[in-house]
């Protein structure tokens, strides 16, 4: 516990619950869903379940090692936060207090678009933190080139380009729910557009309303704007990997949204080792989706991760108890994954490897 005002939360079911228990149900709603009947969403975490480690024993692992390097900057360990729409939703100083609990731990934080505070704002509030920027690409490409102009000169070290979103998933739990969404504030800018609806039906056929925005073309047009590395967010298949590395792409996230886009998306562990190979030696990779314990991390590193991002964990500490809620969650997470290398007799997380698998 980082502060006296900390929720003593000692585990993420508990922090799970407090969280339930702090916001109405219609920003539960919003966190939690998945698209469709949420299959994706169960799977993200049942493929971690699946999955047992090979301990080594006898090694001295009295002396730990976390810490790491993401697009070579430093991590004080292979954990990022991930971009969440709104987090003034679970927090009044949302994104701000993300922000100065990544700081506090040394870890990257991702903040997106439809953040509910101005980028400049997130940036002010934590200025030693390293920050990346999740982009959603814009109906007209002006307005796209000015946020990652913004994102720029506010410091931000990379551009997260989300590609899992040329449509809006259809979420069952949210239109139940009745979205929060379109009441919540957009602090960077009233007229920011998340991803489309749609497809809708005409007597044409079905089209998305702004259709065609988003495409390799897209990412070779950002690249042509930016000299911030750019990272795509959302990439599953070996093809597209190899296609993202041969545009001069630095990182991959493997993700499915946490399973708010396609319901019958593979869980992202399963995808994972295919995204590494086509990426190439020169592309970092990254997974998120369903990590919650140490254990989860170091599957993922061992099966060709550089790290892995959490994402509603961090929106239930934030409304658990905001800046210090996160920096707890942080801590304890880190705490477990060092947990997990001395039992399993790694010194340092370089030492994870794919022989630490079935
Ligand atoms: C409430 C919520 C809002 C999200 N908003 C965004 C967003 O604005 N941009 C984005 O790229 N991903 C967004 N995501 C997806 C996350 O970045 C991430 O991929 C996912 O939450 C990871 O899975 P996890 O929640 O199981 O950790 C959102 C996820 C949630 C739960």
């Amino acid at each position: 516990m980082t502060d006296g005002s900390a929720p003593g939360f000692r585990t993420l079911g508990e922090l799970e619950s407090v969280a339930a228990r702090a916001v109405p149900p219609s920003v539960w709603a919003y966190v939690q869903g998945g698209a469709g009947e949420e299959r994706a969403l169960a799977s993200n975490r049942e493929a971690f379940r699946r999955r047992t480690l090979r301990p080594r024993v006898l090694v001295d692992v009295e002396r730990l090692e976390l810490s790491t390097t993401l697009l070579g900057e430093p991590s004080a360990a292979p954990l990022f936060l991930c971009p969440t729409a709104y987090q003034g939703l679970l927090h009044p100083e949302g994104e701000c207090a993300t922000a100065r609990a990544a700081a506090g731990a040394g870890l990257v934080g991702v903040f997106s678009t439809l953040s509910t505070r101005p980028l400049e704002e997130i940036a002010t509030a934590a200025p030693s933190g390293r920050r990346w920027f999740q982009l959603y690409v814009q109906p007209e490409f002006p307005a796209t080139a000015q946020l990652v102009d913004r994102a720029e000169r506010s410091g931000y070290s990379a551009i997260v380009l989300t590609v899992d979103t040329p449509v809006f998933g259809i979420r069952d739990r949210q239109a139940e729910g009745g979205s929060v969404e379109a009441s919540a504030a957009r602090g960077n800018g009233p007229g920011l557009q998340p991803p489309p609806r749609g497809p809708v039906r005409s007597a044409q056929g079905f089209s998305v309303p702004r259709g065609g925005t988003l495409t390799w073309e897209t990412v070779r047009q950002l690249r042509s704007v930016t000299r911030l590395p750019v990272v795509l967010k959302g990439v599953a298949t070996e093809e597209d990997a190899r296609r993202a590395a041969g545009l001069g792409v630095r990182g991959l996230v493997v993700s499915n949204h946490g399973g708010r886009q396609l319901d019958a998306a593979r869980p992202t562990l399963e995808s994972l080792p295919e995204v590494v190979r086509g990426a190439g030696p020169d592309v970092e990779v990254y997974l998120d989706g369903g990590v919650r314990r140490g254990a989860d991390i170091v599957v993922a590193l061992a099966l060709g991760a550089k790290a892995v991002g959490i994402g509603r964990p961090v929106l239930w500490a934030l409304a658990a108890g905001g800046a210090p809620g996160v920096a707890n969650l942080l801590d304890l997470l880190t705490t477990e994954l060092a947990n997990v290398l001395a039992l399993t007799g790694r010194r340092s997380v370089r030492e994870i490897d794919g022989s630490m698998l079935d």
